[in-house]
């Protein structure tokens, strides 16, 4: 339980990895807060973990709103005192082509996925500087790298912009004993995936080392493995959880 006593808040956490993370995180020992924009799917989701003995709180949130973010995180401080581990992965990833985005879809993909991850980041700091201690993962993707293998330039753009805020808020911050890294997930089993096609899919296995997608649990143990104390010397980096379809 090496995690006992933390308190940590997992975004998009109602299915996928978000879900996966909340999972991990709890069964080391953390308090979660699970939020999600699905507020029935979190709260089944959440109640489901607690029916298994573990502390987690299900919350309603728009990662979008700043309203919203400054609410949870409000709450999760004043429930258990603290915030320790933030995981910024909700995000969203319509499958369109550059002629078929229109202004309005282009904001909302980085109004969710960039300016979501600011705004908790942002809410989080005062806590964690006062606690002298933070720890911050940024889920972005292999798409924020390369450029993405199916379509969606907006998305590409969004998790290319977390890789370089990443970077940034590292250095900002590191002083105050928190650190920040971004996880950069190659194709993982989620609904996200099935939005591709089996044979897209096998594609993209067939270009891995591993020769499969990766699991939300794959990608929940890099999680883990960062929100740990004892990776307070890593902060700025970007760990790739792709099974080799990627090395740089
Ligand atoms: N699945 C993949 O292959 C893959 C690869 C690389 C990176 N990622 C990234 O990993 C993260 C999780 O992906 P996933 O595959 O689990 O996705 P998913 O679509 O299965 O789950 C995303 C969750 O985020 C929630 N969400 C969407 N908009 C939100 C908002 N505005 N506020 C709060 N919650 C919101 C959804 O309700 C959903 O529960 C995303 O940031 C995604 O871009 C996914």
């Amino acid at each position: 339980m090496t995690l006992k006593g933390k308190t940590a808040l997992v975004t998009g956490a109602g299915r996928g990895m978000g879900l996966a993370f909340s999972r991990e995180l709890a069964s080391r020992g953390a308090t979660v807060f699970m939020c999600d924009v699905d507020g029935g799917t979190v709260a089944a989701a959440a109640a489901e973990l607690v029916e298994q003995g573990l502390t987690v709180a299900a919350a309603t949130v728009d990662v979008s709103s700043e309203a919203d973010v400054r609410t949870v995180v409000a709450r999760a401080v004043r429930e258990t005192g603290r915030i320790d581990i933030v995981v910024s992965n909700a995000g969203i990833h319509p499958l369109k082509g550059i002629d078929e985005i229109d202004v309005a879809e282009w904001d909302q993909v980085l109004a969710v996925n960039v300016r979501g991850c600011f705004l908790l980041c942002r809410a989080v700091l005062p806590h964690m500087r006062s606690q002298k201690y933070g720890r911050i993962i940024n889920i972005a993707s292999e798409a924020g790298k390369n450029g993405g293998t199916i379509c969606a330039p907006h998305y590409a753009a969004s998790k290319g912009a977390i890789l370089a805020f990443t970077r940034n808020l590292a250095r900002a911050v590191g002083a105050d004993g928190i650190t920040v890294n971004a996880i950069a997930p190659g194709r993982i089993a989620t609904a996200m995936a099935a939005q591709v096609s089996a044979e897209e899919n096998q594609v993209y296995i067939d270009k891995s080392s591993v020769k499969r997608l990766g699991d939300p649990t794959d990608v929940a143990n890099a999680v883990a493995f960062l929100a740990d104390e004892k990776s307070g010397f890593i902060t700025g980096e970007t760990l790739n959880v792709n099974g080799g379809t990627l090395m740089d």
